[in-house]
């Protein structure tokens, strides 16, 4: 609920941060809440950017990463080996450079090298802190020239944040229920669906389902879902499935997509649910649906009785990661 306080936070060091000279494509570097960042980033510049994104949620750099590259190293612990093996790579091909984190092992290590480091606020869950990271990087961009979000179109988006906080609220403790009653208790596999540029949100759902909530999800994109999926339905071996759709209503062929999975959905299931989202905007959109696959998915918690801020599994690889990674 803090959001639109954290992000106004970023708005006031828009400007501040900027990387210098030309480049061709944006790579963002990055696991789990930080690499799904760079999802976000991806979306918006798709739309509107000047430049291509590219997603790289591993320790290997592909090899079209050069010095013609902006590489952005998102990990909000700063210590997720992964990234910072990624790290270690991109300096030692002496590539362009950014690290945003709140601390640990990478600020050390930028600062150490004198890589331009953006620190974000600590002391919450990676998961929470979408919104401080997300900002930075798009304040990074805006200030050095290639803009996808202004800063005009950030200070709108915190005002409209503001404006549906509390019916988020609402409708989010009310999904929540539903999300309870429907698929937890009946034990049914939740479908996300929904159809592009969304898919984004549909995989920050799963995320924040999986780790607030302990639940596995299943994440069904149209309209590529009609090109392979579909075809499970045709002789399926399971019925028990509860699906939440996430549309844009001012996506007429994508409410027409979902429309169509859900004619075939429902040879399946007879569980269903629709988040239609708000905002101006894709930025907007995004926040909207983030705001409320978060608080949907800590109210599941509380229903379950689990503990959202704990996620002993992801502890237990990260202790496993240094044996792992060990040449
Ligand atoms: C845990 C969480 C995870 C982490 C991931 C990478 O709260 O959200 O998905 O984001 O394990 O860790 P960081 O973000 O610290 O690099």
């Amino acid at each position: 609920m803090s959001w639109p306080k954290m992000i106004r936070g970023v708005l006031e060091k828009w400007g501040v941060y900027r990387v210098e000279g030309v480049f061709d494509e944006v790579v963002v570097v990055g696991m789990g809440g930080s690499g799904i960042v760079g999802d976000y980033l991806q979306v918006l510049a798709a739309e509107r950017g000047p430049l291509p994104v590219y997603v790289v949620k591993s320790y290997i750099l592909p090899r079209f990463v050069d010095e013609d590259s902006l590489v952005l190293l998102i990990s909000y612990s700063g210590n997720t080996l992964e990234t910072l093996l990624a790290f270690k790579s991109a300096l030692l091909s002496k590539l362009r450079v950014v690290v945003v984190s709140s601390g640990g092992v990478l600020k050390e290590e930028a600062w150490r090298r004198g890589v331009l480091y953006i620190e974000v606020p600590g002391g919450i869950v990676p998961r929470a802190s979408l919104p401080s990271m997300l900002y930075s990087i798009l304040g990074l961009l805006d200030t050095s020239g290639y803009s996808v979000i202004t800063l005009r179109e950030a200070e709108e988006s915190v005002v409209f944040l503001e404006d549906v906080k509390s019916s988020i609220l609402g409708s989010s403790s009310k999904l929540a229920k539903w999300l309870y009653s429907e698929c937890v208790i009946p034990g049914r596999l939740v479908i996300i669906a929904t159809h592009t540029p969304m898919g984004v949100l549909a995989l920050r759902f799963k995320n924040e389902f999986n780790e607030n909530s302990k639940l596995h999800v299943k994440v069904d994109v149209a309209p590529e879902w009609m090109h392979n999926d579909i075809v499970g339905y045709e002789a399926p071996l399971r019925r028990d499935y509860c699906v939440l759709e996430i549309i844009d209503p001012d996506n007429a062929v994508g409410c027409k997509l979902v429309e169509f999975m859900r004619d075939i959905y429902s040879e399946v299931t007879k569980s269903f649910y629709r988040v239609e989202l708000r905002g101006e905007n894709t930025l907007e959109k995004l926040l909207y649906g983030s705001l409320v696959g978060g608080l949907t998915s800590i109210f599941l918690a509380e229903l379950r009785g689990v503990d959202p801020l704990i996620t002993k599994t992801i502890e237990l690889y990260k202790l496993k990661t240094k044996e792992i990674f060990k040449e």
